[in-house]
């Protein structure tokens, strides 16, 4: 049995619709802090806080779970910022409550990780022997994540790898599931409302990066893709930390054009910069090929297509229906 953590979240519920898909038992555990009960579909569902460790005791997901995705967690750089506590907590707190809980019966641990985790690149592309610096409290948390995950593996015999996840990005192709989150904060979904007038112009942060149109360049990788990297990290012995990204990086200019050709013009103006976001930050997405024998299938025009399906059909996210 598969537990998935953070199930009702963006790619922890794409993982679990996979996992439906191919007949594999799971359940989903989520405290729909920011996950979507709607996003559950037809996977069975623990509504479960792992943040409390009395709550986590009393309504512990359904033990043993031989296989643990632990896609749940707090993602915004700028608020980890601010409010640290809240990623101490929700992060590396319900790590460490899982953990403890499932440390005798697991199998194998799957973790969703980050490229944050590398901090100001030095190398283009980013290989995973790259130095580990996190400029934020939501890089830090996912770094001790993944640092006590392989302490826990060696002590109590199991398998765990970090997948350090660039810019996830798409929906379900199926257009069942995608991308909702409050506030909305990434780029992809912020040109397209743009585009469909449903938000003022996107500000563009900073023009001035030393890049090939001053914009920033980022590796979007579709969520699709990600999942099925998921499944696979769980099937096949892995290294303790793999990146999940395309190797090819498109900046934010490239993006908005990407969305111009799928959706129409995207009002936007130039802005200042946004702190701490680094000019670039592209995969080398060899280690993930060789271990895990994965290669992202789907296009930039693939993603913003089927994130521009899901947020016409889906205006206000999974509250729309
Ligand atoms: N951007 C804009 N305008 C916006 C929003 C974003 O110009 O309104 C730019 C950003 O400056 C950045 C790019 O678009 O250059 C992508 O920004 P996102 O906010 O979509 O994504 P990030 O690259 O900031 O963040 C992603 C993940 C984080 C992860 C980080 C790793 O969402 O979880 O990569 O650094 F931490």
């Amino acid at each position: 049995m598969v537990l998935v953590v953070g199930g009702a979240g963006f790619v922890g519920s794409h993982v679990a619709k996979l996992l439906r898909k191919q007949g594999t038992p799971h359940v989903i555990a989520d405290n729909l802090s920011s996950g979507h009960r709607e996003a559950v579909l037809g996977s069975e569902f623990a509504h479960c806080d792992l943040r409390d460790p009395a709550d986590a005791a009393r309504r512990r997901p359904p033990q043993p779970a031989e296989e643990i995705m632990l896609c749940a967690g707090s993602i915004s750089v700028g608020e980890s910022v601010r409010d640290p506590d809240i990623y101490y907590k929700n992060n590396l707190g319900a790590a460490i409550n899982l953990l403890s809980a499932a440390k005798k019966t697991v199998k194998k641990v799957v973790f969703s990780s980050t490229a944050a985790v590398y901090g100001e690149p030095t190398q283009i592309p980013i290989a995973e022997q790259h130095p580990t610096i996190p400029k934020n409290p939501y890089g830090e948390t996912k770094l001790a994540i993944e640092r006590l995950l392989q302490w826990y593996a060696a002590a109590y015999e199991f398998e765990a790898v970090s997948l350090r996840y660039f810019n996830a990005a798409g929906a379900d192709p199926e257009g069942e599931l995608g991308e909702d989150h409050d506030p909305e904060e990434h780029l992809i979904p912020l040109a397209i409302d743009a585009a469909l007038g449903r938000r003022p112009p996107l500000t563009v942060f900073g023009d001035d990066y030393p890049t090939h149109d001053g914009t920033c360049i980022r590796d979007y990788i579709h969520v699709q893709d990600l999942a099925a990297a998921h499944l696979l990290a769980m099937e096949h012995p892995c290294p303790p930390a793999i990146n999940l990204g395309t190797g090819r990086g498109h900046s934010v200019n490239e993006i908005i054009r990407a969305v111009e050709r799928v959706v129409g013009p995207v009002p936007h103006e130039f802005g200042p910069r946004r702190e701490g976001d680094p000019a670039q930050l592209v995969a080398s997405s060899q280690l993930a090929k060789r271990a895990l024998g994965w290669e992202p299938e789907n296009s930039l025009e693939q993603i913003v297509t089927h994130a521009y399906e899901w947020r016409k059909a889906h205006a206000q996210g999974y509250a729309t229906k």
